[in-house]
């Protein structure tokens, strides 16, 4: 069996997943692939999921009884051994990974990983029952307690469109990028340092703001986030709502061709993820400024998780903007 799975880059709507709120990435021209045959071995009996990799020196030997994912060395076998224990294949598998993505840059190399061996271990099943299950497996191998949104957009990309997805039903509608513009990623080359840390307690207030207003933050109004009495959730409040509504700002600006609109938005996602989020960092502040200041650039923002990693910018085609150029891709799927 051979599956193939993108990496992906996230447009706008940060920190909003797992609140159920709005996201638009894109599954990107770069991804994972993994090939490989059914083995025999039962777990009873021994068996293991046995991979190399060409961008790792060490093989991932994981049983197919593993219990604690976290815990497999080399670190790279955590995301292997958490599918293998979300999806307890029945037999053993050996095979190979490929892969044309930059490992830790923030292009989501570990979701595609989990997609494509999940469909090359023969998960079956519509992409919101992929992603959700390969979310479970990043969670168990990494400890942070993920959203949906990067398996999901590997699971479900459509070349040429960025993915409105909603958070709360997992509903995909392809949105058609606007004629003209290009998407470049540019890595702030700081890795995320305390970020599976920092991640949980984002989430852990995200929480104790809706447990405060009694309703979830993907329904809450400004007004509602005014009346938080709590100056670090009402910040963190302001973020999540205010994000919701500039993915739907944007996506009506994509629609228009509206490039004046993009940049704004973009960019005051970036000023909510500096100031109310406290996700970024000076680097990633700097490179954000510098991009914007770059003729061609329609809008520049820090992509992901934060803490580090990359920012990505919108631009006009053919400008000469330093970075990666991505294109939005198809999602993950079977090779025959
Ligand atoms: C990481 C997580 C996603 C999402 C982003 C922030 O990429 O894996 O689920 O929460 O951070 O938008």
């Amino acid at each position: 069996m051979k599956a193939y799975a993108p990496g992906r880059v996230n447009l706008i709507g940060e920190h909003t997943d797992y609140t159920g709120g709005l996201v638009l990435p894109m599954a990107i021209d770069l991804g994972t692939t993994v090939e490989g045959t059914a083995v025999d071995g039962s777990a009873a009996a021994g068996g293991d999921v046995r991979l190399s990799s060409d961008a790792e020196p060490d093989d991932a030997v994981v049983p197919l009884d593993v219990t604690d994912p976290s815990a497999v060395e080399p670190p790279w076998a955590r995301y292997v051994a958490g599918v293998v224990s979300v999806l307890r294949p029945a037999t053993g598998f050996a095979g190979s990974v490929r892969t044309t993505l930059p490992i830790g840059s923030g292009l989501s190399s570990s979701a595609a990983l989990e997609v494509a061996l999940a469909l090359a271990l023969g998960f079956d099943g519509p992409p919101q029952d992929l992603a959700r299950a390969c979310q479970e497996a990043e969670q168990v191998a990494s400890g942070v307690p993920c959203g949906v949104m990067d398996q999901l957009a590997a699971a479900a990309g459509v070349a040429g469109h960025a993915l409105l997805i909603d958070c709360s039903t997992l509903t995909v509608d392809p949105v058609p990028l606007p004629a003209g513009v290009e998407v470049v990623v540019v890595d702030s080359g700081v890795r995320r340092a305390l970020a599976a840390s920092a991640y949980a307690q984002r989430r852990t207030e995200c929480e104790a703001a809706e447990h405060a207003l009694g309703v979830p933050l993907r329904e809450a109004t400004p007004a509602d986030v005014a009346r938080l009495h709590d100056v670090v959730l009402r910040r963190r409040a302001r973020h999540v709502v205010s994000e919701n509504e500039r993915v739907r700002a944007i996506v009506g600006a994509f629609a228009a061709a509206d490039h004046t609109m993009i940049g704004v938005v973009m960019n005051e996602s970036h000023a909510s993820l500096r100031d109310d989020f406290d996700v970024s960092t000076p680097e990633l502040d700097a490179l954000v400024t510098r991009l914007m200041r770059t003729p061609g650039v329609i809008g520049a923002r820090l992509t992901g998780a934060g803490f580090g990693g990359s920012a990505v910018a919108l631009v006009h085609t053919g400008s000469d903007v330093e970075g990666r150029r991505v294109r939005a891709a198809g999602g993950a799927h079977v090779e025959r």
